[in-house]
């Protein structure tokens, strides 16, 4: 099995960027964390991360035939892209929406997320855990 993880705008400065609200864990060291925890499990984790939405669209695009989930925290894309919520839906990768702050409970302009109705599901609020939950989620994406 084969997981794609994408992180939009601004996660690579996580540890540094308003550690009150996602911590100070850096991107790289969820990724390590990530990796660990796919080795036990036989899964196998590619973790990219860009500011650029064009970037992220083609990587979606790109993902079809090559991987069987895509794990997505598009940032502040989530709230905002319409070519991201395309690209999903015609890639038909299933896709898992993630964030690591509860956008639910924050800001009201966080609360409409563009891409979940077109992802199997959304993992928020749980910090670095939302990757690892969604690495679980990822190898039971079959399931109904
Ligand atoms: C985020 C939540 C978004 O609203 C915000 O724009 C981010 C990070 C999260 O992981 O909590 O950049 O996706």
């Amino acid at each position: 099995m084969k997981v794609l993880f994408l992180n939009g705008p601004n996660l690579n400065l996580l540890g540094q960027r308003e550690p009150d609200v996602y911590g100070r864990t850096t991107l790289a060291e969820i990724e390590a964390r990530l990796r660990d925890q796919a080795q036990k499990l036989k899964v196998n984790v590619d973790f990219r991360q860009s500011n650029l939405e064009g970037e992220l669209v083609a990587w979606i695009q790109q993902a079809k035939g090559q991987f069987d989930v895509i794990v997505l925290n598009a940032a502040a894309y989530t709230h905002t892209s319409i070519a991201l919520r395309d690209a999903i839906a015609a890639s038909g990768v299933p896709t898992i929406e993630i964030h690591l702050s509860n956008i639910h409970a924050r800001e009201e302009f966080r609360h409409k997320s563009l891409i979940a109705p077109v992802c199997r599901g959304q993992i928020t609020g749980f910090g670095p855990n939302s990757y690892l939950l969604a690495l679980e989620a990822s190898v039971n994406v079959t399931d109904r």
